[in-house]
């Protein structure tokens, strides 16, 4: 479905959308040189020396090295007023390109298979906008962000400063999404996306021979009850209006068919929306862990990690966006409400600290086979959305700074 006339150069001439499609060469080919060299969290050097002299040829003043590889970009309108912070990350994934495009990935075992090669173009394009019309009342900082598929960019930035000095109104970010239509824009107030955190647990039994149960403390035995048993936190412990998760993903245990393991190893994630559950799980799975152990005897270690808290939009922000992402696509009927999923984002970082919001930017093309799903080693999208997206950034600056 492609409800937008964005694609139709004569329907739209208003200045900011006929500016934007003459650049839309120039995104595509920044977008295919950062695809072509892909870096995973804290290693983008090349991605960070690109936008650094792009930012130089235009003019921008900026920060390199915040969080290693971040930079910071700050573009004063005429008139002073807010400050309106945009947010791009900009690593790739350990995985092998599998498309066959003459912008595939030069740098092997690496791939932007989640769009952030995107997110870094829309980002330069808004930025390479607004230095040329800064007819506006306040401040767009504009954050490259690194790391976000992990260990994670957004904290660090953030005991940084970035949102300080000026100091950040509002934050707004976007993914490219495939899982929505090219001509289409998902955005929500609330929770957006989901909280991430992560669990090892090793049940430390009492091995033997599997005809001697017996002497034994059977690890598996235990261990299958504890799967069993963290199953009850959603469907007994958590009210049934709210949404969350909890996924063993991996258990590891013994070496043969005769033998009573010794231990068994589980693994898993949990996903929630609501942030008064914040520090419920990590409690509620020792203590069902602990409760399985002691009834047969065994002893456990757990290893407990809150990744990222859940995506929370606000209200006011998300409306602004919603306004402007109408105007882009043309239709109500292009803005998507209902578009909450359970991955996670560290944007949730930025929200915690300033009143945002992060949206989805329709990406997928079936028509030309760009629909795979992120993080697929054949995953594409559809370039148009570039546009689409320094759009919608370009007037959320405009309207937000407005006098
Ligand atoms: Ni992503």
């Amino acid at each position: 479905m492609i409800t937008s006339t964005f694609l139709n150069p004569v329907v739209d001439v208003s200045r900011i959308r006929s500016e934007i499609q003459a650049l839309q060469p120039q995104l595509v080919a920044w977008r295919r040189g950062l695809h072509q060299r892909p870096e995973l969290g804290f290693c983008e050097h090349l991605t960070a020396e690109f936008i650094a002299q792009k930012l130089t040829e235009w003019g921008i003043e900026y920060q390199t090295g915040v969080a290693q590889t971040g930079i910071v970009a700050t573009i004063a309108g005429e008139q002073p007023g807010p400050v309106l912070a945009i947010r791009a990350d900009m690593d790739a994934l350990p995985i092998q390109e599998a498309n066959q495009v003459p912008y595939k990935s030069q740098h092997d075992g690496k791939m932007h298979a989640c769009g952030h090669d995107g997110h870094v173009t829309i980002a330069l394009g808004t930025a390479y906008y607004l230095s040329q019309h800064r007819d506006f009342c306040g401040t767009a900082k504009i954050i490259f962000q690194p790391a976000e598929e992990g260990p994670g960019g957004a904290k660090p930035m953030i005991e940084a400063g970035v949102l300080k000095n000026p100091d950040v109104d509002a934050i707004v970010g976007l993914h490219l999404w495939n899982q929505l239509p090219l001509g289409t824009v998902g955005v929500r107030s609330g929770a957006l996306m989901a909280a991430v955190e992560t669990f090892h647990c090793t049940i430390l039994g009492k091995g033997g021979h599997g005809a001697i149960p017996q002497q034994t403390i059977d690890s598996i035995v235990v261990g299958s009850q504890v799967v069993n048993a963290l199953q009850t936190i959603v469907a007994r412990n958590i009210d049934p209006i709210e949404s969350a998760v909890v996924t063993v993903g991996e258990f590891h245990a013994g070496t043969a068919l005769n033998v009573i393991a010794n231990t068994a190893r589980l693994s898993g994630t949990v996903r929630y929306f609501s942030p008064n559950y914040a520090n419920y799980f990590s409690q509620r799975i020792e203590q069902i862990i602990a409760g399985v152990c002691q009834c047969h005897g065994a002893k456990f270690e757990l290893d407990y990690q809150p990744l990222y808290p859940p995506v929370i939009n606000d209200g006011a922000i998300a409306d602004l966006v919603r306004s402007v992402a109408e105007t882009v696509v043309e239709s109500p009927l292009g803005v998507v409400p209902n578009c909450q999923t359970m991955g996670g984002e560290d944007m949730s970082f930025f929200l915690q600290e300033v009143p945002g919001c992060y949206f989805f930017l329709g990406s997928a093309n079936s028509a030309k086979g760009l629909d795979f799903p992120h993080h697929h080693p054949r995953f594409d999208f559809d370039e148009t959305a570039l546009g689409m997206g320094v759009e919608i950034f370009v007037r959320c600056v405009e309207k937000f700074c407005r006098a």
